[in-house]
């Protein structure tokens, strides 16, 4: 705690920045007090800015758009300590340049994914996958390991090929495949904590137009039987992306309802030109006609993911997100979900919704902190990764509710972590413990080291990211 005469110090500080800032993710669930919010109009005052901040060792936490469920992204509270603390934005890094030569785009730390990828387009190119929604910072998906659904594609990370970072002293390095390959393994998935990435390269591709394919099925209680269909069509489908099964609560019961329908969709490429109709129905998050079977055609972006317009429904949700080598999907999905009816009984807070079980595939790689790394996969596993999410969604904003849901979220990592060699979503529920970190991310030690070199006085770290990734010599970083 601040004592009053820092505190009228603190007073004064904001003073001269104008005013306090206080930091909310897009649900509002995570929140912090920091002395300012800090918008860069170009690299170059970025680098000055924490040149001058470097001295006082001030907390400083870059962000993106604030679209995650846990608290990754999140200040150094200003009542926890004596030093500054600061959001940082580089939303005005918005420069962008296209080569058609080599099939890259180098753009500004401003950029969303939605802009980017209406850029892309405009210039007759395209991503090979996306996320489904859009609403995030580029950076910032990139950071975390966000990814789309195919066993043969990697997250969107995989596709940065360079980048200009700023570390706390404000020195810049540029990190690329060709000059420090291995480095940059590091830098892909940063989760915000090797500095400040300005600029991004990524390989992009031409116009890819796909067929989406919708189809409806039948739901069973019969876990073991569902998954194992599953299975079989991930097998036959390269991209496929299942929403389901869905429950309702059922507030007489006080228990959920299977659905009697769910429904999946896949996606493949295509030489048909005709017509560009699956921005038609968006179907994210439940929004739209989406228990029908139908196809659509479209160019990659719009017929993956979805722009904000096409989000009908904001409520809170808590959400896990775990992958897990592909060959144990079936019978995890089915204990997931038997798991998840054991804690029915102890949810008991008001307003529960709706809750969707969601499943994708996703090719391994070797980003250091990447969910679906391969360094620790034993003989016999074929490196495609597979992803089981669950949305608890509610039908009122009551945090009582979404925390009871969360709590109970966290439990599916203690109850199979092990057994199935999971990894969650660095930005969806993702529970501290360092031990299980290091066995799930062999390369964690090579991590650190370079935190430590782009970081000696742990100002980029809060209480998550010293957790999680146990980084010991910040144990005292809100005093130090
Ligand atoms: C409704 C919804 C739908 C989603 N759908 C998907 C999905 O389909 N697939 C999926 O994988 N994920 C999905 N996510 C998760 C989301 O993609 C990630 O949480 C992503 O990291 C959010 O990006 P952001 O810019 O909003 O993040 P923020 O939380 O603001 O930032 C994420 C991280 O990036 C770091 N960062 C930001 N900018 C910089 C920078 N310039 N330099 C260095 N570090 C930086 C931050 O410090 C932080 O650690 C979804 C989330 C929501 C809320
Ligand atoms: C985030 O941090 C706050 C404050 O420490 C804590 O109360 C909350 O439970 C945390 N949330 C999650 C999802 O871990
Ligand atoms: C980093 O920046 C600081 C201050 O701007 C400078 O004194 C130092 O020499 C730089 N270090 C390196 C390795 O460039
Ligand atoms: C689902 O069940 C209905 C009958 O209840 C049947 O007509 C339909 O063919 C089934 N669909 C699938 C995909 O099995
Ligand atoms: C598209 O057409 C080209 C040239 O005819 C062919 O080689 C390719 O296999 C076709 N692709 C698909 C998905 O039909
Ligand atoms: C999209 O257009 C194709 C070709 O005309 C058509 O077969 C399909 O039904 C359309 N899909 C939707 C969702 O309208
Ligand atoms: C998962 O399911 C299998 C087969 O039903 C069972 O043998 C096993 O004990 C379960 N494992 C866990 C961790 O729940
Ligand atoms: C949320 O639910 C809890 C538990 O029932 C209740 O005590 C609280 O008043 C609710 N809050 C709001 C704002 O409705
Ligand atoms: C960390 O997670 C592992 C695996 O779930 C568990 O065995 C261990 O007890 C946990 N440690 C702590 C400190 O929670």
């Amino acid at each position: 705690m601040a004592s009053p005469k820092l505190a009228l110090l603190l007073v004064l500080l904001h003073a001269a920045f104008g005013s306090a800032y206080r930091w909310f993710n897009w649900q509002f669930e995570v929140t912090c007090e920091s002395d300012a919010y800090i918008a860069p109009e170009n690299e170059a005052a970025t680098a000055k800015f924490l040149q001058e901040q470097y001295h006082k060792g001030s907390h400083i936490k870059v962000v993106g758009n604030g679209h995650g469920f846990g608290n990754l992204t999140t200040c150094v509270d200003n009542s926890l300590t004596e030093k500054p603390t600061y959001i940082v934005s580089l939303t005005n890094l918005k420069h962008l340049k296209v080569n058609k030569a080599d099939m890259t785009v180098t753009f500004g730390a401003g950029w969303d994914v939605d802009d980017l990828t209406e850029e892309l387009k405009d210039n007759g190119l395209s991503f090979n996958h996306l996320g489904v929604e859009r609403v995030q910072n580029f950076v910032g998906a990139t950071s975390t390991g966000t990814h789309g659904s195919g066993s043969n594609i990697g997250n969107i990370a995989s596709q940065v090929v360079g980048l200009r970072v700023l570390d706390s002293q404000g020195n810049l390095s540029v990190i690329d495949k060709k000059h420090n390959a291995e480095e940059l393994k590091a830098f892909r998935i940063s989760l915000g904590a090797l500095g400040l990435i300005t600029e991004m390269t990524i390989q992009v591709q031409p116009t890819l137009l796909m067929k989406k394919t919708t189809k409806v099925l039948n739901a069973t209680s019969d876990y073991s039987k569902m998954y194992k269909d599953l299975a079989q069509l991930y097998k036959e489908h390269e991209r496929m992306t299942v929403w389901g099964p869905h429950f309702n609560w059922d507030a007489d019961t006080q228990s959920w309802a299977l659905e009697p329908t769910y429904f999946l969709s896949w996606w493949e490429p295509t030489n048909y030109t005709d017509v560009r109709n699956c921005t038609l129905n968006y179907c994210a998050n439940g929004c739209g006609d989406c228990k029908k079977e139908y196809i659509c055609y479209d160019e990659m972006i719009d017929a993956v993911s979805c722009p904000p317009e096409g989000v009908c429904a904001r409520e809170f949700y808590a959400e896990i997100e775990h992958f897990l080598p592909i060959e144990y999907y079936a019978e995890a999905a089915a204990n997931y979900t038997l798991f998840q009816q054991a804690q029915t009984p102890r949810m008991k807070a008001p307003y529960n919704h709706q809750m969707v079980f969601q499943h994708r595939t996703l090719r391994g790689d070797d980003a250091y902190m990447s969910p679906v790394n391969t360094y620790n996969l034993g003989p016999g596993l074929s490196g495609v990764f597979a992803i089981i999410e669950i949305d608890w969604i509610q039908e009122y904003n009551n945090f009582t509710t979404l925390w009871q849901n969360q709590e109970l979220a966290f439990e599916f990592l203690t109850q199979f972590g092990e057994t199935y060699n999971v990894r969650p979503h660095w930005n969806k529920m993702s529970p501290p413990n360092a031990t299980y970190t290091l066995e799930k991310f062999p390369k964690l030690p090579e991590f650190l080291a370079i935190q430590e070199r782009q970081d000696p006085k742990c100002q980029f770290v809060n209480e998550f990211l010293v957790q999680q990734l146990g980084i010991t010599r910040c144990a005292g970083f809100l005093s130090n």
